[in-house]
């Protein structure tokens, strides 16, 4: 709930909201220049506060360093290149500080040559991305880029994917990425593997909204598709905030994504050795993903179609059939249909098959997938179980009932614009004032009803407390049938 409210409030709609939107960019990476101990104070004193660090500067100061920045205004890529004359292997020290040839391991040998590139433009999310000899340390919530010639730096990253939300992100664990030479920076030492892998590493986190399924499809599931799918499963997750009901609730999709369990970063004491990794999933836009910013060019129809795949789903597309079937998704503490049995009975005279569905029904997310992927329409009022019709089959159809309340947009900005690109159709049924409980509670006159939209300038509470918690929905049943009439023609066999 409280996600959702903060989730929304952020997403302006009205014009007071839309200020929360626009928050600056922030850049973290942080080389190793003559004002790194500048950068680092800033970082502990402000760390998502609006800093930028004058890039530009930052590339005069290192010119003539023996390896390459490319930066854009928001994005770096820093590449450490191994002593072209060293044919040594590299030997790291023990804590004490001596040396010692038996902590010579594989990745210990690998050190020649390390990558690191960040990325802090989105609006969405902070990444690193490297190569070369990566060690991370999950207590500590360290990731070492270790390289036989560093530069020192150090970026901090919270690896979820709600950047503008502050109080989200604070919940969030903190990353912290440094790249080193072997012998480190102020007596850090990279440690000694203890667990080696030729897989890439991806660092996720389940500690924003991960308990709706809304934000753990939209801030979860699909940007881990975004930043793992590409490497077919053979990519070792390991989560911040690690929550072990949400990766069992889910298993089905992790285990789709990667073929190892995943790893509690914040209990991991071990050292774990990767020859890549990734810090920070990608997200691009609300349940979708933009082609164009996909390294692999991903789509929402490859998206379900891998969740088709994820889950054994049998159907994938719709065939016309006389009794189309029809899941509706039905809520109970708030936007309720208060007249639900009429409702599913108007819906089954048209000639569908109905399934109810509510909250309890849809808590076993493997069964409640094949119930969905066995209906060619979903229906059900605004709120996170529409996300469900990530289960439909392609081509099926989307329903949204609006509730009262100038509520047309942010409904649509969740679950009507993502639709299309998922191969779903979508319709709309925007209950009227007469639809609702509201007018249980306030006359005819009150804004409530002649400028719902007051209420939103009011400020998100408010508007939360009165259109999202505060009312049922009376679906008229004769209109709402006329809607349904429409759906039923466009999906049936004639
Ligand atoms: C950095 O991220 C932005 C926004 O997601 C993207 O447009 C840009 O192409 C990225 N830069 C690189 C080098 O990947
Ligand atoms: C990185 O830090 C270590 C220890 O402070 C130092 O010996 C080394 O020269 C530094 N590397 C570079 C490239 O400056
Ligand atoms: C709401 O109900 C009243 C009284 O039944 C009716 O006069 C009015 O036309 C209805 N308004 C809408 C938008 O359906
Ligand atoms: C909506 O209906 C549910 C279930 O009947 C009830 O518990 C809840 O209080 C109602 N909410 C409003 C705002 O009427
Ligand atoms: C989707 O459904 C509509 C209506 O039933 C039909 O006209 C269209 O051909 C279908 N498209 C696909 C790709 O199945």
């Amino acid at each position: 709930m409280k996600g959702r409210q903060e989730r929304m409030m952020k997403k302006g709609w009205s014009g007071a909201a839309a200020l929360w939107f626009i928050l600056p960019l922030f850049v973290l990476i942080v080389l190793k220049t003559d004002f790194l101990p500048q950068v680092a104070r800033c970082l502990d004193r402000a760390r998502w506060q609006q800093q930028t660090l004058d890039v530009a500067k930052l590339e005069d100061s290192v010119v003539g360093a023996p390896f390459s920045v490319s930066s854009s205004s928001d994005e770096m890529t820093v590449k450490v290149d191994a002593h072209k004359d060293s044919k040594q292997p590299n030997l790291f020290l023990t804590k004490s500080g001596s040396k010692d040839s038996s902590l010579i391991n594989s990745a210990d040998v690998s050190a020649t040559k390390s990558n690191l590139r960040c990325n802090f433009s989105s609006t969405h999310m902070d990444t690193c991305a490297m190569e070369g000899d990566i060690r991370i340390h999950g207590r500590t919530g360290m990731v070492y880029v270790v390289a036989s010639w560093a530069e020192n730096g150090t970026a901090v990253i919270r690896p979820y994917p709600r950047k503008w939300e502050q109080a989200t992100m604070e919940r969030v664990r903190e990353i912290t990425i440094r790249s080193t030479e072997p012998g480190g920076r102020d007596g850090i030492i990279p440690l000694r593997c203890t667990v080696t892998r030729d897989t890439p590493a991806v660092v996720f986190s389940t500690g924003g909204y991960s308990v709706n399924f809304f934000h753990t499809m939209n801030d979860i599931i699909i940007p881990l598709y975004i930043t793992a799918r590409e490497y077919g499963g053979h990519v070792q997750l390991l989560a911040a905030n690690y929550d072990p009901k949400w990766t069992a609730k889910y298993q089905h999709m992790l285990a789709a994504l990667s073929m190892y369990p995943v790893v509690d970063l914040d209990t991991d004491a071990a050292v774990r050795c990767f020859p890549s990794a990734r810090i920070g999933v990608e997200s691009h836009k609300v349940l979708g993903i933009n082609p164009a910013l996909s390294r692999n060019g991903y789509t929402m129809v490859g998206f379900l179609g891998f969740l088709r795949s994820a889950y054994s789903l049998q159907r994938h597309e719709t065939i016309s059939r006389t009794r189309p079937r029809v899941v509706m998704v039905l809520r109970r503490k708030s936007r309720a249909l208060t007249n639900e049995a009429e409702v599913i009975a108007a819906v089954k005279e048209l000639g569908f098959d109905v399934v109810a569905a509510g909250p309890e029904d849809a808590s076993d997310v493997a069964r409640f997938a094949s119930v969905v992927n066995s209906c060619d329409v979903m229906v059900g009022v605004h709120g996170a179980g529409l996300t469900n019709m990530v289960f439909l089959p392609h081509n099926g159809t989307v329903v949204q009932i609006i509730p009262w309340g100038g509520m047309k947009w942010p409904c649509w900005y969740d679950y009507g614009e993502p639709v299309p690109a998922m191969g779903l159709r979508y319709v709309e049924y925007e209950v009227t004032a007469n639809e609702t409980t509201l007018k249980d509670r306030y006359p005819q006159d009150h804004p409530v009803f002649t400028d719902p939209v007051s209420i939103h300038r009011q400020g998100f509470n408010h508007l939360w407390s009165t259109f999202l918690n505060g009312q049922n929905v009376t679906l008229d049943i004769h209109r709402f049938k006329g809607v349904m009439q429409r759906v039923y023609m466009s999906v049936a066999a004639p």
